[in-house]
């Protein structure tokens, strides 16, 4: 879709359908709407006073202009209650907006920025909200549906804007908000897609599309790498398959050279491209949905392809561990031991703990990069989704600074997490009698347990553990996150590099 900015009324332009808004309770209609209203005669007051629209959230009412308007239709977007409204609402609302607008066949879209009017937001940041909202909720995954074919769907959008002080701010919001969209729709692709083609060598291929776009630096480590640096822990999962695994590493520099004043930021991310649960196999039923256990490798990916256009002040590294995790007679058994890089030693209890495996060397190799400050994402335990389902990700922490930093940066990127407990009493769990440390510690406290064996590899380095198992895939329309995959993690990633000096 193309995103472009207009100096005018929203009353004046050109386009299939206008997008303008409503508080709850709030009549007559003001501002832009305002505007619109007049321009149609109060057909807007009216429906208003008959109790057809309402302002509130979720609402997108269509109202034709029959030729009094130079668009063809009207979308008026309700904002809900103006007490409490935010980016995120501007988020929503933008999505509920586009979705009625893409329902009724309009290829040309223009909207005024929700909430840079009377609700007094900044109107960069609203900006960006309103692009990432419209164009996150226009996202769909068509691309294996033959029989439907191509096209469809909006093709422009047009961000109106007529107060002159404001334009600069929204040109450079619009910007913004477009990268952080496009890259999390690259991450739901990823996810989207099935494991016969995203493959780890698939995942290396995007990863080198995303480093020539961005000027990243690119490395690509496959199996004599690993074994030669000792990653018996990661290749400890790859052996079961047939697919060669890789270890991608992407690196982006600032251009005036420096690290940022405290080094490194690490983005890890667990690229399962299919976890069958290896010998520990799963059951057959929904099995298919673990193609998305790449999701936190995806989300690294998505991050570093917004952190190429948006250019942050701060060094940063994206490390994925890209591999399947299959049954055969290669693969390992329950009571293997293996010694990861860093010389641990892990006794296998079960294969289907294989994402903690991957993340051991990889986070280990981060560090040997450099990496001073860590945040892990992974699809990690079915644990994290029994204790906070499909609405908040587990956070994990060993350092207030940066659990700060990273619940700062979800919360401007409208993504939900909470923070988890690490206390080293749950460590007794994964006490190994014949190794350092062993893969699972029983049921309880199982995103818990999963995370304190992340630790393990960790040392003193600041870091935070994102379990994304719960948010990865959605199983129904929010309101600007379609059925499917999320690209949960893409703009919280984003957000912290842009925060990080
Ligand atoms: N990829 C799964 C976790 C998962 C479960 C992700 C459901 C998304 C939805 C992970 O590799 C796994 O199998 N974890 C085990 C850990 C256990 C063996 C300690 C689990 O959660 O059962
Ligand atoms: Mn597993
Ligand atoms: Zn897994």
């Amino acid at each position: 879709m193309k995103v472009s900015v207009w100096r005018g009324s929203i009353a004046e332009v050109k386009a299939d359908a206008v997008i303008v808004n409503l508080f709850e309770k709030v009549t007559p209609p003001r501002g832009a709407t305002g505007a619109i209203d007049q321009a149609l005669g109060g057909a807007i007051a009216r429906l208003i006073e008959a109790g057809e629209i309402t302002g509130k959230a979720r609402e997108a009412a269509v109202v034709y202009t029959l030729g009094r308007l130079p668009a063809t239709k009207v979308v008026v977007a309700g904002l809900g209650p103006s007490a409490g409204f935010d980016y995120d609402g501007v988020r929503a609302a933008a999505g509920w907006a586009m979705r009625a607008a893409a329902k009724g066949r309009a290829r040309t879209v223009a909207t005024i920025v929700h909430g840079a009017g009377i609700a007094g937001l900044e109107p960069g940041t609203a900006a960006a909200a309103a692009v990432e909202g419209s164009l996150l909720a226009a996202y769909s995954f068509k691309e294996l549906k033959v029989a439907e074919g191509d096209g469809g769907g909006v093709e422009e959008l047009i961000v109106v804007e007529r107060e002159e002080g404001k334009l600069a701010a929204i040109e450079d919001g619009v910007r913004r908000g477009e990268a952080l969209a496009r890259a999390t729709a690259l991450a739901r692709d990823l996810v989207n897609r099935p494991a016969n083609l995203v493959t780890p060598t698939a995942l290396a291929e995007v990863a080198a599309d995303i480093a020539r776009r961005g000027g990243l630096s690119l490395e690509v480590l496959e199996r004599a790498d690993c074994e030669r640096l000792g990653m018996g822990a990661f290749l400890s999962v790859a052996k079961g398959s047939d697919e060669p695994a890789k270890l991608i590493v992407l690196r982006y520099r600032p251009k005036d050279g420096r690290a940022g004043a405290q080094g490194p930021l690490a983005f890890v991310g667990k690229g399962l491209t299919f976890d069958s649960g290896g010998i520990s196999l799963k059951a057959g039923e929904g099995m298919e949905g673990m193609k998305s256990d790449m999701a936190g490798g995806a989300a690294v990916l998505g991050a570093m392809e917004a952190v190429g256009t948006l250019k942050p002040p701060v060094e940063v590294i994206g490390v994925v561990p890209a591999t399947e995790n299959m049954p055969s007679g290669h693969a390992s058994r329950p009571g293997d031991v293996v010694r990861a890089m860093n010389g641990k030693t892990i006794e296998i209890i079960s294969t289907d703990a294989e994402g903690r495996m991957i993340l051991a060397d990889a986070i280990a190799y981060a560090k040997n990069l450099g990496a001073a400050r860590l945040v892990d994402l992974a699809t990690l335990t079915g644990a994290c989704v029994v204790a906070l389902g499909n609405v908040r990700a587990g956070l994990f922490s060993n350092d207030e600074g940066l659990a700060a930093a990273v619940e700062k940066a979800a919360a401007q990127a409208g993504e939900k997490v909470w923070r988890m407990p690490v206390d080293s009493e749950y460590g007794e769990q994964i006490k190994s009698e014949v190794a350092d440390i062993k893969n699972t510690g029983g049921r309880p406290g199982g995103a818990i347990t999963g995370a304190l064996f992340i630790r393990e590899f960790v040392g003193d380095t600041p870091w935070v553990h994102l379990d994304i198992a719960g948010m990865a895939m959605n199983s129904r329309d929010l309101p600007y996150t379609p059925k499917g995959a999320t690209g949960f993690g893409v703009r919280t990633l984003a957000h912290l590099a842009e925060s990080m000096k």
